[in-house]
């Protein structure tokens, strides 16, 4: 027995990408389905970066609900550290601009309960397998629901938020038809019980390679080395992990406590060749993985489907394509920027294997023309803060500020 759902939209994929675009579509009317193979439980506990850039938190938080602006807390800069010395990139006061650290899990606790608050039709434990008709008027995606029996979900559109492994990318255009970069090293993250170590991140150059230190709490911090990608994370005990955070943070005294949560991030760079063919679109993992440094990947997401649900308000809304036919270009330009940003973090601040004498001095170089230069620093900031979004209707008038400069304009009227 096949069970067949009719919408306006079908969503694969329950992350931070398919829900949010259910918000922008409800708001403009439009009706939405949603599929993810894994549970409400599991999708609340996966682990993910924590920095949401200006526009996705002001986003974030104009949804019912939201607890970005309580429990998330903003950043008005980070540092970078060579040498042993540290150097404030000052967001606020170079751009006005800020980010906020807000862990990708609780957002999603927030947009899910937002969501079936709103009486959106989530399907958990619904796996798709295919999409088909793909070329027509009334795409289909072929799935199973969580007692394994078939479900159809046929629809005007068919939008994959169903991450790196996406099966509507493989629809699309095949699931490897892309540009791909690999890198010779991972993230070894943890979260360890213990007080904050610093006020702001500290994005760390040493010679014994990468350290980044973040936070998540008062309590919970949350910290990571570039390691080697294929490494085993129980393979080293808490005093290797100190041992090793330490060497890679000289001149920071690192407040510790026990770690309760560890694991390996391979690194990869990758762009989808195709984001949308006629009544179907990628956005998200699907379309592009960055590498962590510098936290891009959420962010990007957000901005993927803020260009999509316009077109598709425009498409199902006013029967106008202009705007469909455009987003793949416009979501690339995108894309690309942080590509370059991601890529540009992660080659300038890790230690690359095999790299010379030369390739090392000229890194730390690099570095410094960056924190020498107020255009240097600007530039970091303005792309860490976030390219501006253009939200206009998606968040209304009654967005809350999130920025330094917007709290000041806010005091003083
Ligand atoms: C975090 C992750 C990142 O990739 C980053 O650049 C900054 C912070 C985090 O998980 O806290």
């Amino acid at each position: 027995m096949t069970s067949t759902v009719r919408t306006q939209v079908a969503i694969v994929g329950a992350g931070p990408a398919g829900l949010i675009l259910s918000h922008l579509l409800a708001q403009s009317g439009i009706e939405s389905v949603i599929l993810d193979r894994r549970s409400r439980e599991e999708i609340e506990s996966t682990i993910r970066a924590g920095i949401l850039e200006q526009d996705t938190v002001d986003l974030l938080a104009s949804i019912p609900g939201s607890r970005a602006h309580t429990v998330g807390s903003r950043h008005d800069g980070i540092e970078l550290r060579f040498d042993g010395v540290g150097h404030r990139i000052d967001f606020a006061g170079l751009v006005s601009r800020s980010v906020w650290l807000y862990p990708q899990h609780e957002a999603l606790k927030d947009l899910l309960a937002a969501r079936l608050a709103a009486g959106q039709d989530i399907r958990f434990r619904a796996t798709a397998h295919a999409v088909e008709d793909i070329d027509s008027e009334r795409p289909r995606i072929v799935a199973r629901d969580d007692a394994g029996a078939e479900l159809d979900v046929e629809a005007d559109f068919v939008v994959g938020a169903d991450g790196s492994r996406s099966v509507v990318r493989s629809a699309l255009s095949g699931s490897h038809a892309g540009y791909f970069r690999e890198y010779p090293f991972g993230w070894f993250g943890i979260l360890t019980e213990a007080p904050p170590s610093a006020d702001e991140l500290i994005y760390s150059n040493s010679p014994d390679g990468f350290a980044l230190i973040s936070q998540r709490s008062e309590t919970v911090q949350r910290m990571y080395f570039q390691c080697d990608p294929h490494m085993d994370a129980d393979s080293m005990n808490d005093q290797q992990i100190w041992e090793t955070l330490d060497r890679r943070v000289p001149g920071v005294e690192l407040k510790k406590g026990p770690i309760f949560q560890k694991g390996v991030v391979p690194f990869r760079s990758f762009v989808a060749r195709d984001l949308q063919r006629g009544r179907i679109a990628i956005v998200g993992d699907a379309a592009h993985t960055v590498p962590p440094t510098g936290a891009k990947g959420m962010n990007l997401a957000v901005a993927d489907v803020v260009v999509l649900a316009r077109a598709l308000e425009a498409l199902l809304g006013r029967s106008d394509s202009g705007p469909i036919d455009s987003f793949a270009d416009e979501a690339r330009k995108r894309i690309w920027k942080a590509q370059h940003f991601s890529w540009w973090m992660t080659s300038m601040l890790h230690q690359i294997p095999d790299a010379s004498e030369y390739d090392r001095l000229r890194q730390l170089g690099e570095l410094r023309s960056v924190v020498d230069s107020e255009h240097g620093r600007a530039y970091l900031a303005e792309a860490y803060t976030g390219w501006p979004m253009d939200l206009g209707a998606a968040i209304g008038s009654a967005a809350p500020a999130s920025s330094a400069a917007d709290l000041l304009t806010r005091r003083a009227s």
